[in-house]
């Protein structure tokens, strides 16, 4: 959702501006912009992807400077609404969405500003300047400015007349320092600065610092002086980098093994499950708790769907699954002994922290959040966290952190079950058997891409797809169509399979590719009923099925054979293939896998 990078040094910054910007890519790629300080103001924009902006950047050379690649909310993708925004001598990166826009628009018209694009982010360059104007330091403008902010937004800021200074701020986005030796940055996030320094700070809410080549200053919301924690950040250069791969998502997708070894690792050597690996408190709350409410948005939401189905089985506890998006504006009816679980990737969307925000509010104390960045708004506004350990996910389709999630929520699920007296020895220890046995059974299940190719070939060409799954694989199926959808673009619907006949079945025809999902469970011989509907209509089947199971291929169907039944885990087996086959169908295609059009990987906007 935008990113942002800042760099002040004695050296030339532009390069580790654009570069900064290449690894932002994923939060947004509408267009692309720079603004320099080299005795004057310099400012270089182009719509697109940040080669394009880097071709024309080719000469340009100076010790400070802003950036951004943006992904669109106020205002079409061009260059004219492309940031950097500036007023006079004044340039302003913004990432968020100020709510007060169109008031301030009209007040900053009526003292003689003229406004040369749609954003909302202009108002901030417009304002800084008028504070300037009355003789603010550049530090004193933006915290005015920010004061009159309404909504969310990290902003990075520099003056023709303060060549030595870059003042940013942040209220509901993320942001963070970089220290270097006699150099300074600021940016979305750390893998930005990884070429430059691993010392971040991450900035709190309300923070405002000013930024030179030898210091950092930092207040507070209130305005007071405060110190931040040091961190070192332990990304390396080649968790974000392609390697062998043509694309993030094909390295993520084929990253699940080790992804969710690690996740596991805690548990994999023990004999037993402890509420502990949940944060220091949690046995306290989950002893006291009764009900489960998950939030989440996207791919997380579906992490959480699957969830409800391993925690009202195996813990015995309701469940409740909402899209943060709905749950924030709803009269839901809340209950205090509840635990409140946000899943997401990021732990930066908007919908979510609000979502949790909300259920807090209304008496919901108790809170856990399952993420994949340390440091995140969720971890840190969260009482309990699970940090899943996918590494940096890049490619804007999530693949690793969903299975990631899929591992933490089956150990929630066994600890919950534990302390409620449902889980015995023996099944515990066949249970962590399993988790240990799963990397190796997610890397059988890859070598199932060459099959997976060829039902590619099939969908590609076409428009529409159906997924079918029950019970916990209808989930799967869900996260299989939104797959399908977001980067092959191809329209893809997920049911119930036991829905099939109360409506889809009308548009089922030999146009309709129809994915199953059959693992060999409870459910089977009545997914198999539903199937021969889909047959019955000419419908052309795709089987994914376990080993043994009576399925035939031929005359409209084909099957592809999964090479392992993990049982309670099989949710996380079976996403494997339909993340390879959106994948594959997306490059037939000739799609940007990483970057579909219109998304963005963290969206940090309501
Ligand atoms: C965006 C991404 C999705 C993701 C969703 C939730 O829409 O494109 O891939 O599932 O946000 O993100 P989160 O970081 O909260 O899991």
């Amino acid at each position: 959702m935008c990113g942002i990078v800042a760099a002040l040094s004695r050296r030339n910054i532009v390069p580790i501006l654009i570069e900064g910007l290449k690894r932002l890519e994923y939060r947004g790629y509408d267009s692309a912009g720079i603004a320099v300080l080299n005795g004057r103001l310099q400012r270089l924009r182009s719509t697109g992807r940040v080669v394009e902006l880097e071709k024309i950047a080719v000469g340009l050379s100076a010790p400070v400077g802003i950036a951004h690649t943006r992904w669109a909310t106020h205002g079409v993708p061009s260059e004219r609404n492309a940031h950097p925004h500036v007023s006079g001598g004044v340039s302003v990166v913004h990432n968020g969405i100020i709510e007060n826009h169109d008031a301030m628009r009209e007040n900053l018209r009526g003292k003689g500003y003229e406004f040369a694009s749609d954003t909302d982010t202009e108002v901030i360059a417009h304002l800084v300047h008028e504070h300037l104007r009355h003789g603010a330091t550049l530090f004193g403008a933006v915290r005015k400015a920010t004061d009159e902010l309404q909504g969310a937004y990290a902003i990075a800021v520099i003056h023709e007349s303060d060549p030595e200074l870059i003042v940013v701020a942040r209220h509901g986005a993320p942001l963070l320092l970089g220290l270097g030796a006699g150099e300074n940055f600021a940016a979305s996030d750390a893998s930005a600065l990884i070429q430059v320094t691993q010392r971040i700070i991450y900035l709190e809410d309300g923070d405002c610092a000013e930024l030179s080549q030898s210091s950092v200053k930092i207040v507070d919301a209130s305005g007071r002086p405060v110190e931040r924690q040091i961190h070192i950040s332990q990304l390396s250069a080649a968790s974000v980098e392609l390697g062998q791969y043509k694309s993030f998502m094909q390295k993520e997708i084929f990253e699940q093994p080790m992804a969710v070894a690690n996740t596991l690792e805690m548990v994999t050597s023990a004999n037993f499950v402890v509420p502990e690996l949940f944060g220091a408190r949690a046995a306290q709350i989950f002893r006291e708790t009764d009900a489960v409410l998950i939030l989440a948005c996207g791919t997380s939401y579906h992490a959480g769907m699957v969830a409800r189905y391993w925690l009202e089985a195996l813990a015995g506890l309701p469940c409740n699954v909402e899209i943060a998006s709905e749950y924030r504006y709803r009269e839901s009816v809340p209950n205090p002994r509840c635990l409140v679980i946000a899943i997401s990737q990021s732990g930066e969307t908007a919908d979510t922290l609000a979502a949790l925000n909300f259920a807090k509010a209304r008496g919901q104390e108790n809170s856990l959040a399952i993420c994949n960045v340390p440091e995140s708004a969720l971890i840190r506004g969260s009482e309990l966290r699970f940090l899943t350990r996918a590494g940096p996910e890049i490619g804007v389709a999530s693949t690793k952190a969903f299975t990631t999630q899929l591992a933490s929520l089956i150990l929630l699920a066994m600890v919950l079950a534990k302390l409620r007296g449902r889980l015995g020895k023996q099944r515990e220890s066949e249970m962590l058997n399993s988790l240990r046995h799963l990397p190796a059974a997610l890397t059988r299940v890859l070598g199932t891409e060459s099959q997976i190719i060829k039902w590619a070939e099939y969908v590609a060409p076409h428009r529409h797809a159906l997924f079918l799954g029950r019970g916990v694989h209808w989930p799967i199926a869900m996260e299989g169509a939104l797959k399908l959808k977001e980067i092959s673009y191809i329209h893809a619907e997920a049911y119930a399979a036991g829905e099939l006949k109360h409506g889809p079945l009308a548009l089922v025809d030999q146009d309709m590719p129809v994915f199953a999902i059959a693992p060999n469970d409870e459910l089977l011989e009545k997914l198999k009923s539903n199937l021969q509907e889909v047959s019955a209509r000419g419908g052309k089947l795709f089987v994914l099925a376990d080993q043994h199971v009576k399925f035939s291929d031929g005359s409209g169907v084909e099957v592809i054979r999964m090479p392992d039944h993990a049982g309670m885990l099989s949710p996380i087996l079976h996403t494997i293939p339909l993340q390879m086959l959106a994948y594959h169908a997306a490059i037939l295609r000739g799609n940007d896998v990483d970057k579909p059009r219109n998304l963005a990987k963290s969206v940090t906007v309501e």
